[in-house]
């Protein structure tokens, strides 16, 4: 939510502060596009566009009223929270007769009575913003010396929070903080870079500093400085970012969305490299778990949110049968205020692509305050999730940038399988040759993904344009086939705006099925036919909205002829095992929502009211 650019570069004007800011909010623009804006500092001022809307409608601002060359920038892409997205509530917000430029992500929750008080002091407010209180704090603040001054003034706010600020007065710095939001440092030559992800900076530098919590951070062009909020001087851990700028381009695609679909067998492959030893074991170095507590486990919780949370449902399925270690699913919102039984040997695994989320940040802090121990599964390295989990075991699927989760899903079910078989191999409840026949099928997975790929998307994406006009869809599925039937519904809500509901089948009748007209388009997600007692009760489901008049297009393996007589549409998957099905029954309705909303004309990456990372609660 929010997405934020700092940069500090040589001390002779140039157009590159500009440049790496407009390209930075590019790439961020995914984490909200309500409003967009840069300030430059010239050497002797600093200069501030900003617009609401898309990023477009600054860069036309721009054309119309260039910038001058600079020394340093602060960028901003924003997701509103206080106050509508209109120009004057875009940031940067400035203060102190344009002396000060501060942007921000995260909600300052005593901005109220903050605000009071400076308007009793005087302070004439431009905006509806939380930020523009922190602007008028600093600029009261400041003393010569903006570090000192955003020192002072973190200690004053409540909330989470990134801002970076520069002043007049120091054209070569610009300082941020971070409390509960993420910032990460880009290490340059002669040059220095903030961002909300390494994404910011990426075409700039690939060495990448990690900040801790309450810290503050100041850049020039050739020195990092980073104290806590005390005071106390503090240092990050350094990486390089094991991706490149062509990662995050289209390649081609339409949207990112499609080419994060095309990208899914590789994000399952990655996922799954470098597993298992010479002997065939499956190997987890990265956790950072006791193995000896790790046996001692007697339930896991999954906590995430949206498409996450349904990778944790379908992982249940699997962590049970293969650990038989009970498994509750929780949305991670839900999860700290409801009082939860979490103890010492409960598992608690939070799931999230980004590791930003802040609902899911939220309960591993309360699950860890409770005593339980904290894996992550998270796709962003150094995200600050999975810096505080106890342990983290790192999906690879590369960056996901729509703002609809694709990729990351079916990466994410990886990790959580791998996960599975990890405990159960530990536990003693598969010989080693069973787990390694699990590793194998997963193994097969991507190619499988291919071939839906390769065989499906055309029948699916016509499919797609012939119903775009549909007011309401349906998906239905059994088993690991539910969690799947919630994915594809929350697809087509989230970027094609049309009324979709996922249901258990055996629900159906419970209430739903009331739901189902004459021509009701009804996604069914249908078991294999090795498992008949299950395909044999969807068989019926299908009767069931058929004989309600509904339009059956249903999702079943190669070879499953049964279905073919109660279906309007049949849409072929590989043959699979059961538990490995989501990995390719959930392609087909990515493709669906996707060609659905492309052919509503819609913003396919970047449906309206959102933001890819939701870092407030
Ligand atoms: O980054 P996370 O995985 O923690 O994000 C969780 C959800 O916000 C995310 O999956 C969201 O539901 C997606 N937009 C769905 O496509």
């Amino acid at each position: 939510m929010c997405g934020i650019v700092g940069y500090v570069g040589p001390n002779v004007p140039s157009s590159r502060p500009q440049g790496v800011a407009m390209d930075g909010l590019r790439r961020l623009e995914y984490r909200g596009y309500d409003s967009a804006g840069i300030a430059v500092h010239t050497g002797d001022e600093i200069v501030v566009r900003k617009r609401a809307g898309k990023l477009q409608n600054l860069v036309d601002a721009i054309e119309a009223d260039p910038v001058p060359d600079g020394v340093a920038s602060i960028g901003h892409t924003r997701w509103a929270t206080h106050g509508g997205p209109t120009d004057v509530n875009a940031h940067p917000h400035v203060a102190g007769d344009g002396a000060l430029a501060v942007i921000h992500n995260g909600i300052i929750e005593n901005f109220a009575p903050l605000r009071r008080e400076l308007v009793e002091d005087g302070v004439e407010f431009l905006s509806e913003t939380d930020t523009e209180v922190v602007a008028h704090l600093l600029a009261r603040a400041y003393d010569g010396d903006i570090t000192a001054a955003m020192l002072e003034v973190v200690g004053r706010l409540e909330g989470a929070f990134t801002l970076l600020a520069q002043h007049r007065d120091q054209p070569g710095v610009v300082v941020g903080a971070r409390r509960s939001s993420p910032l990460v440092v880009g290490l340059g030559d002669g040059e220095n870079f903030l961002g909300s992800d390494v994404s910011a900076f990426i075409s700039g530098t690939k060495r990448a500093m990690e900040l801790s919590e309450d810290q503050v951070v100041t850049i020039t062009p050739t020195s990092v400085d980073v104290v806590g909020f005390d005071g106390t001087p503090a240092t990050g851990r350094t990486y390089e970012v094991d991706w490149d700028a062509a990662a995050a381009v289209k390649d081609g695609f339409p949207t990112f969305m499609d080419k994060e679909i095309h990208d899914q067998p590789a994000a399952v492959r990655d996922t799954l490299l470098g597993r298992r030893d010479e002997q065939g074991h499956l190997v987890l170095n990265e956790l950072r778990i006791d193995e000896a507590v790790l046996r001692q486990v007697d339930k896991v919780i999954i906590i995430a949110c949206g498409t996450a949370s349904y990778a944790g449902h379908v992982a249940k399925y699997a962590i049970e049968h293969w650990c038989r270690i009970p498994c509750e699913v929780e949305l991670a919102s839900e999860f700290r205020y409801r009082d939860p039984i979490v103890t010492e040997r409960t598992l608690v695994v939070a799931i999230s692509q980004s590791g930003e989320t802040m609902d899911t940040l939220m309960a591993v802090r309360h699950a860890r305050e409770q005593g339980s121990k904290v894996l992550a599964i998270v796709n962003t390295f150094g995200s600050t999730i999975a810096r505080e989990a106890d342990a983290v075991l790192y999906t690879h699927a590369g960056p996901e940038i729509a703002v609809a989760s694709t990729k990351a899903f079916l990466a994410q079910i990886t990790g959580c399988y791998l996960l599975g078989l990890y405990l159960s191999q530990l536990r003693g409840y598969k010989y080693d040759d069973e787990v390694a026949g699990y590793l194998e099928e997963l193994a097969a997975m991507p190619d499988k993904i291919s071939t839906v790929l390769d065989e499906q998307q055309e029948r699916v994406r016509e499919l797609a344009r012939s119903l775009k006009d549909e007011d309401s869809v349906l998906f239905l599925g059994r088993h690991v086939g539910f969690p799947v039937a919630l994915e594809g519904a929350l697809k087509l809500k989230e970027i094609a705006y049309i009324h979709a509901e996922g249901f258990a089948a055996g629900e159906l009748k419970h209430g739903p099925i009331a739901l189902v007209d004459e021509g009701t388009p009804v996604f069914i997600i249908v078991p294999t036919p090795r498992r008949p007692v299950l395909h044999q009760k969807v068989i019926s489901n299908i009767q069931e909205v058929r004989a309600r008049g509904a339009r059956a297009i249903v999702v079943a393996e190669e070879g499953d002829t049964e279905v073919e007589q109660f279906a309007e549409f049949v849409i072929r998957v590989p043959r699979t095992p059961t538990l490995m099905m989501p990995l390719v029954t959930t392609v087909p309705l990515q493709i669906f929502a996707s060609e659905v909303a492309a052919a509503r004309g819609l913003d396919v990456d970047q449906p309206r009211n959102l933001a890819k990372s939701v870092t407030v609660e």
